[in-house]
């Protein structure tokens, strides 16, 4: 499609492999629309401009380092980065406003919901901006939900509807939503939930990587407490044709592995790219997918076992194991994982981006949340939806061979695996012609067109 004209869109990308993937694939979605992209991103982490020809990339100076990012000091690195980029960004758009070419006029903002001073940035420039969510469309109620003074002008539930039992959303309890969450959040936390669910009260319009379906019945709820338009147009990952944009080197070798594996037989394990494991739960690990007799791909990310580089600490007769029937990587192509016919079960910390990676090829998943929206998408999956087990408490080896024996040979895992089936289905159905995720992005295009300066 020929490009638009005066309908530049700046993204602006929250610098975790987590986000950096959903928002590529969206950039990606609205440039085959036509939009003409440019990527404002913080200098850590920078995605590779070279696998994006046809964008822009706008690095902006953020005070972080390499390795700034632990799930312990997430939240103040988040509050660095809020402090030390909404001036550079502001300075950039503004010279980007400035120097164009009149035909090449920015139209909107489109910023990860992590960001929310990018909306304060658009405010400044008279500019509409949208929010992305990157998660789960519940997560922005849960984030909503807590309890905040309304004179300082951030959303709030009424103490009565936490505390109503009877009111359910999706057969999930308010209550329970909220405990997924962080049952004692810091003042930090709930400072940047707040700020989060101001701006995105304040923007245009929200996007959501969610497909209509699973969440049919949360979205009016969340609709009600956000007046602007919502826009469920994912899984994005499937409207996006795939350039890699994994700041680790994916190991293609597995694939290789996987190829002399038997049909639906492998155990895939990966936890993302920020959760962390300690020496105990390592080992535990390991045991239990010994126990469990399945052949397994383990992704185990260098630095993510407390006090170990990589594989030192685990025991000798485990390598054995692994000669037989395992493969760990450091990294690993996921989606193509999860979508080779010898994959049949998925052992995930349920970050959103694997859940729905996942949910569209049909693998039903072993979950194990570590942190933030990975307690609720494991509710989603295990309780409501029904397209895997939540494996709870500490991690014991018997349990956890139990746990995967349950998932990938037994009885009530071919119950789920047919369900799991289904929602691939359904997945499928979203995206074609008059399916709920097509439709959307027809009237998101129509809504931007509708910003033109
Ligand atoms: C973070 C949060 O933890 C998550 O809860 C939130 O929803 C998004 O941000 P992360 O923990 O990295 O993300 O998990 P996830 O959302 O699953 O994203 C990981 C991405 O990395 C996925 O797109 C996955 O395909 C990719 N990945 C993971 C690989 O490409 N190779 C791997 O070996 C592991």
């Amino acid at each position: 499609m020929p490009e638009r004209e005066n309908c530049r869109l700046v993204l602006v990308l929250f610098p975790l492999q987590g986000h950096i993937n959903p928002m590529l694939q969206l950039a990606t979605i609205l440039n085959s629309r036509g939009f003409p992209i440019t990527i404002a991103h913080p200098q850590f982490n920078s995605p590779d401009p070279s696998n994006y020809p046809n964008f822009t990339f706008l690095p902006i100076p953020d005070g972080l380092s390499k390795g700034s990012f632990a799930a312990k000091d997430f939240h103040s690195t988040m509050l660095a980065i809020h402090r030390n980029c909404q001036e550079p960004l502001r300075q950039f758009i503004q010279q980007t406003l400035e120097q164009k070419d009149p035909k090449d006029q920015v139209a909107c903002i489109i910023y990860d919901a992590v960001m929310h001073f990018a909306q304060k940035v658009a405010s400044q420039l008279n500019l509409p901006s949208i929010n992305v969510r990157t998660s789960a469309a519940a997560s922005m109620l849960a984030f909503a939900a807590f309890p905040r003074a309304n004179e300082q002008g951030y959303v709030t539930f009424t103490d009565s509807l936490i505390q109503d039992e009877t009111h359910e959303l999706q057969s999930l309890k308010l209550r329970d939503l909220l405990i997924t969450m962080g049952e004692n959040p810091s003042d930090t936390i709930l400072e940047l939930r707040a700020a989060t669910t101001s701006a995105t009260r304040n923007s245009s319009a929200i996007i959501v990587n969610t497909i209509h379906f699973l969440e049919e019945e949360i979205l009016p709820k969340i609709q009600e407490y956000f007046p602007e338009p919502i826009f469920a147009i994912g899984p994005f990952h499937k409207l996006a044709p795939s350039s890699s944009s994994s700041l680790l080197k994916e190991d293609t070798g597995c694939t290789s592995w996987l190829d002399k594996q038997a049909s639906r037989s492998v155990l895939y394990v990966s936890l993302g790219s920020v959760a962390s494991m300690n020496e105990e739960q390592l080992l535990e690990t390991a045991m239990g997918l010994a126990m469990s007799e399945r052949p397994f791909l383990w992704v185990v990310r260098p630095g993510s076992v407390s006090c170990a580089e990589w594989l030192e600490l685990l025991p000798k007769e485990f390598q054995e194991i692994i000669g037989q029937r395992g493969c760990i990587v450091k990294w690993a192509p996921q989606k193509e994982v999860l979508a080779h016919g010898a994959v049949g079960g998925f052992w995930t910390h349920c970050g959103w981006n694997s859940t729905l990676e996942s949910i569209c090829e049909g693998v039903p998943m072993l979950c194990w949340p570590v942190f933030g929206d990975q307690g609720l998408d494991a509710k989603y999956i295990s309780h409501k939806w029904k397209i895997g087990l939540e494996l709870e408490g500490k991690l014991e080896r018997g349990k956890i061979a139990g746990a995967i024996r349950r998932l990938m040979v037994e009885e009530e895992g071919e119950v789920i695996r047919q369900k799991a089936l289904a929602f691939k289905e359904r997945a499928e159905q979203s995206l074609g012609t008059g399916g709920s995720t097509n439709s959307s992005l027809d009237e998101l295009v129509e809504l931007i067109l509708s910003f033109q300066p």
